[in-house]
């Protein structure tokens, strides 16, 4: 690991089993060892919070590139859709509706418990989300730590993974619509459906520790099982997510300027919905990661 013991850098951790807030760095111009000590940090901690970033587009891609090679959103992978001019990194995450279009994904409704981008064969290690308007209420964010999930499965749960993969949907996303871009298959089973396929368990390849790999609900499939048996498989782990304590989930309720840095490989996110007549706007970067094993 990097030498860390230059940096100005004030970690102060949740509480919970995930979530930490990181100040006393300018994320404008961080030094190496700034670098290390947010590394060394999201790794502890899952989830970073800076709250009050005076950083822009180009330097939100800065900071991201410091931590590996960035990827594309799957709006630009597949169509070549770029949201912020010159800088196609960016995803905007926005219900703000413009000349009649929307500038940005997921609009005003919940987002339901996800991993960015788990139907890619090379899912995102890091996500960075800053913001820059926010609802007066509602909108928070949420992280699940797939840590604790793995670690608290009841032991027939955890026999009964052993060895086992999900096909992740690549065609359609958390709210049933189609991505452009995409083929739907013929028949509407879940078995056709392509996707990659990640294993359920994985080990973290920084860390070492396990953890559960979910992906998503909608459209989830087991490989190799009978459907009926692959819905009960992914319907018994989500009950096990659902019923999990309070101190493997960690919310965030935004302000403008907060920027949220999370590990993609042992967290899931959700997000509660808004006023649609209220906006709010988050341009994201993701760095690439590997395959899941
Ligand atoms: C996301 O799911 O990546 C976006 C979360 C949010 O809108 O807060």
């Amino acid at each position: 690991m990097p030498d860390d013991s230059s940096s100005t850098a004030q970690i102060r951790p949740s509480g919970a089993a995930l979530g930490a807030d990181v100040s006393g760095i300018d994320l404008a111009a961080p030094s190496d060892a700034d670098i290390a000590a947010i590394r060394r940090a999201w790794l502890d901690h899952l989830v970073l919070r800076f709250r009050d970033c005076r950083i822009d587009d180009r330097q939100h891609v800065a900071l991201a590139r410091r931590f590996g090679e960035l990827d594309f959103n799957p709006g630009t992978r597949l169509t070549g859709k770029v949201y912020v001019d010159g800088i196609p990194e960016i995803v905007r995450i926005s219900n703000i509706v413009q000349d009649g279009r929307a500038i940005g994904e997921l609009g005003a409704g919940e987002a339901d418990w996800h991993t960015d981008m788990c139907f890619i064969d090379e899912p995102p290690a890091a996500s960075l989300l800053r913001s820059l308007e926010v609802p007066s209420q509602g909108g928070q964010t949420s992280w699940l730590d797939m840590y604790g999930a793995y670690e608290t499965l009841p032991e027939e749960l955890n026999r009964a993974v052993v060895g086992r993969s999900i096909k992740h949907d690549s065609v359609y996303a958390s709210a049933g619509k189609q991505r452009p871009g995409t083929t739907a298959p013929a028949r509407g089973d879940v078995r056709d459906i392509p996707g990659a396929v990640h294993p359920i368990v994985r080990t973290h390849p920084e860390t070492g520790r396990r953890c559960l790999y979910l992906g998503k609900r909608f459209n989830a499939y087991v490989v190799g099982l009978p459907l009926a048996e692959s819905e009960a498989l992914l319907d018994r782990l989500w009950a096990h997510l659902a019923a999990l304590p309070a101190r493997h989930i960690w919310t965030q309720n935004w302000r403008v300027g907060d920027l949220l840095m999370w590990d993609n490989r042992c967290t899931m996110h959700r997000r509660e919905a808004f006023d649609d007549s209220e906006r709010r706007l988050l341009h994201r970067v993701v760095v690439k990661g590997s395959r899941p094993v």
